[in-house]
């Protein structure tokens, strides 16, 4: 189940460019599960039409104040009541402006007064207007007031000029949106993450690696951030996009990864290691391409150091997870492996099936014994994760 199923978002558009990526954005949370109401001002009308947002929501798309569609005849009240979140995609400088003092000349401004849930809005304009005292001031007073401000991003802009103010793409925004209606379990730790792949070079082009693609560590990055953490991932090589709003610190072998950690580890709170970390390397790396000859050839190796142990052999340790990926006996050796890098959870899958997939199946090993946890998308299973790891954490 996603975070947002059964979730009854009203949608707000207001007059900019990025009103197209509001589209994308109904169908996005039409696809996760959410029950979808779009209210437009005149100017958004401008931009896109309302059939194609009928069309996405599969409702009727209001813009009146005065709609007499509407059984009340008060649409800004009706319209509103029992909604989970307003969400305003694209907000622009004239539309925060006129939250910021509380005007109400149109449907869209009327609704957000009158609203009894959380709003959530997206900024969309030109850099200059972005950075106008007037708009800061706004902002400001707008994220005093308990409105939650989504982006905006740094780009390319529609009028050609580059800078902040950029409405965050449909995706981004349905992350943010999904990130707003999670418990904020997490709220003031500080988690460190390791994900991905290690490389291990053995020349200046070749090297040894493995197959994990790195999306469970980025999702359980993910929901930790979501769960109200400070995060820190420590990457493998990886072709996945740093999530918003943690810090990413990217290595490439093993050591690399154990000295990331090693510096930073004293803040943290909670360790996660989900990286497939490579246990050895060549003994020596060339430092030019190696020519191939006719004998056969050894590859001497040596060990890699346990990051996962060393931090929780570490006299303050934080809270340790492991996690293991077997192709066999998956729960003796969990258990086993657990008790050996003496780390209180361990979450073990079966690399068979996880590696690169989008869903993924976990037990997890603590004190208590095992707790399963059904086959699900990556990003389910981690705040699942993320929920456990909350439950254990010592009360201070
Ligand atoms: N790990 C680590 N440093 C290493 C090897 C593993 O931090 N050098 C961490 C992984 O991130 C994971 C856990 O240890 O959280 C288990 O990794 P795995 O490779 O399955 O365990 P190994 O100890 O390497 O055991 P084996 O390869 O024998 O299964």
């Amino acid at each position: 189940m996603t975070t947002i199923k059964g979730k009854r978002i009203l949608l707000g558009l207001s007059g900019g460019i990025a009103a197209y990526k509001a589209a994308e954005l109904t169908r996005l949370l039409k696809q996760a599960g959410a029950e979808v109401r779009v209210v437009m001002t005149a100017a958004a009308c401008r931009f896109i039409t309302p059939v194609t947002l009928q069309a996405l929501s599969g409702k009727q798309v209001h813009s009146d104040l005065w709609d007499a569609s509407v059984p009340s005849n008060m649409a800004h009240i009706e319209l509103s009541r029992g909604c989970d979140a307003i969400v305003i995609a694209p907000a622009s400088a004239d539309f925060l402006a006129k939250l910021a003092q509380g005007l109400c000349d149109d449907l869209l401004s009327a609704l957000c007064l009158a609203r009894e849930c959380p709003l959530l809005v997206a900024p969309a304009m030109n850099l200059q207007m972005w950075a106008n005292p007037a708009t800061q001031r706004n902002v400001k007073q707008l994220h005093a007031d308990g409105v939650a401000i989504l982006g905006p991003a740094s780009g390319d802009q529609a009028c050609g000029e580059v800078g902040m103010g950029r409405m965050l793409e449909a995706q981004e925004l349905l992350e943010e949106i999904e990130a707003f209606f999670q418990p904020k379990l997490l709220a003031g730790k500080r988690v460190l993450i390791t994900a991905g792949p290690t490389f291990e070079p053995i020349d200046t082009v070749r090297g040894i690696t493995n197959t994990s693609s790195g999306k469970m560590g980025y999702a359980v990055a993910r929901a930790a951030r979501d769960a109200g953490a400070t995060v820190t991932l420590v990457s493998g090589p990886t072709a996945l996009a740093a999530p918003r709003g943690l810090e990413r610190v990217d290595v490439s072998s093993a050591q690399e990864m154990y000295d990331a950690v090693m510096v930073r580890v004293a803040k943290a709170d909670v360790f996660i290691g989900v990286a497939a970390v490579a246990d050895y390397r060549p003994k020596k790396a060339m430092r030019h391409k190696l020519k191939k000859g006719t004998d056969e050839m050894t590859l001497e190796l040596q060990p890699n150091p346990d990051i996962l142990g060393t931090v929780a052999a570490r006299r303050k340790a934080p809270f340790c997870v492991g996690f293991a990926a077997e192709t066999e006996n998956l729960e003796a050796f969990a258990e086993a492996k657990r008790r050996r890098k003496k780390v209180p959870l361990l979450a073990a899958n079966l690399a068979q099936h996880a590696f690169g997939a989008d869903d993924n199946q976990l037990i997890l090993f603590d004190d208590q014994g095992r707790h399963e946890l059904p086959r699900a998308p990556k990003i389910e299973l981690a705040r699942a994760l993320v929920g456990h790891i909350a439950r254990l954490l010592p009360k201070k």
